[in-house]
């Protein structure tokens, strides 16, 4: 049976910063409705030239770069989102040419939920053997399929991308267990209608502003608190560990409340609980991989960590998994990791300072040959 381990985890969010207090002026709201009721204090846009796409690239080039390996080295790209760059062509082969990779590709629709559906698809290719390495994506740029007159879903969410690579290991480490739900029946509430095939592109898809997001919020929010706990304490169960053994639960970030009520309705306290929504809204399929990617910067988890991550959007749907976080560095330094802790940093200072020492004395040698 092979693992995959998360062995490189990169994000990337536009620069612009877009505040509750600049949507003020923009629509009939105020910091202090959008702050109660979601939790929600800034959010990142796109900005020109910024695409899916883009941000995806930026987010699998740092990801690549800590599992210390190249694109080429990659058997399968999986991106998540709901915001593609075009229809067609899949948006996962425009970012697989941009990296310089030379393997499948695939786009993975599953609303707000997209990025643990492929990371349980990734894993399966896994454990099959079938691939070593395969990178995982979860992106979008929705800010450009909102409407930005409707105060109902403007102030709500925000752009990003985070990428993971899942690297075959034989340790038991990386996706333990998953859950994943569709219930298409509560499709309605939340829906961009028109540019598909039943309403094609068209005058009046325009005037009536039907290709934009339209969400019945109250309707999604009852939706999150009947599945979002259960389809997280299933993947518990269904890991193996228990939920004390668990170090941190990373839900998706649509709204603090939601988030508050789940973390209740399964007993785990809020400092266990990952929460970056005030800083960047809800980027749906961007919403998990980017807070993995800060909780590890943070050092919220680390290596041998086991985290919850629990999302619901739209379809509707929802996915859960557990995921354990093996060892965090590449193999290139694999020989670091047989030295047990303090004395590992310890070692790589010694060796930092070695090659100083090394570069300093081979400076006028260097000098003198190129003065001749
Ligand atoms: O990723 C999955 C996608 N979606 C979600 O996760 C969203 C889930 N739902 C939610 O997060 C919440 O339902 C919202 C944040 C969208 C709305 O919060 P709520 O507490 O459910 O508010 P509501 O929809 O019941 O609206 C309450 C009032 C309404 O006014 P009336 O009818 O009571 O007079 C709205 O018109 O708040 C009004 N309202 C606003 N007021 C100021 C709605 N949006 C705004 C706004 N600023 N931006």
């Amino acid at each position: 049976m092979k693992y995959g381990r998360i062995a490189g985890w990169g994000k990337c969010v536009p620069q612009k910063v877009l505040t509750n207090a600049d949507l003020e002026k923009m629509v009939d709201t105020s910091d202090e409705w959008i702050v109660t009721r979601t939790g929600i204090r800034e959010r990142r846009i796109a900005g020109e030239g910024e695409t899916t796409a883009s941000l995806s690239v930026a987010a699998a080039q740092q990801a690549l770069d800590r599992a210390g390996i190249r694109a080429s080295d990659l058997d399968l790209i999986l991106v998540a989102t709901s915001s593609p760059d075009y229809l067609l062509p899949p948006v996962s082969s425009m970012i697989q040419d941009r990296l310089g990779a030379r393997c499948g590709a695939f786009t993975l629709v599953a609303g707000c939920t997209g990025f643990v559906y492929g990371l349980a698809t990734a894993q399966q290719f896994i454990a099959t053997g079938a691939y070593k390495n395969i990178l995982v994506i979860g992106a979008e740029i929705i800010s450009r399929n909102v409407d930005w007159t409707d105060r109902a879903t403007c102030v709500l969410f925000g752009d990003g991308a985070g990428a993971v690579v899942l690297q075959a290991s034989e340790t038991r480490t990386g996706v333990l267990s998953f859950v994943l739900g569709s219930d298409g029946s509560g499709a309605e509430h939340l829906m961009m209608k028109g540019g598909g095939v039943v309403m094609p592109m068209s005058q009046r898809v325009i005037d009536e502003r039907t290709h934009y997001v339209r969400m019945n919020g109250r309707e999604v929010f009852k939706f999150a608190t009947r599945v979002l706990a259960r389809a997280a304490a299933e993947a518990v169960e269904k890991s193996g560990v228990s939920l004390d053994d668990v170090d941190l639960l990373i839900p998706h970030q649509a709204n603090l409340r939601i988030i508050e009520l789940a973390a209740r309705q399964l007993g785990v306290p809020m400092d266990k609980v990952f929460v970056n929504i005030d800083r960047y809204g809800n980027t749906s399929a961007a919403s998990i991989p980017i807070a993995l990617v800060e909780a590890i910067e943070q050092g919220r988890c680390g290596e041998n960590s086991t985290i919850l991550m629990v999302g619901f959007g739209a379809g509707l749907t929802w996915a859960s998994a557990v995921v354990r976080l093996g060892a965090l560095e590449p193999p290139r330094f694999a020989m670091w990791q047989s030295i047990p802790g303090r004395a590992r940093v310890r070692a790589r200072v010694a060796m930092g300072a070695l090659s100083m020492r090394i570069g300093a004395l081979l400076l006028p040698l260097y000098a003198r040959v190129t003065r001749r």
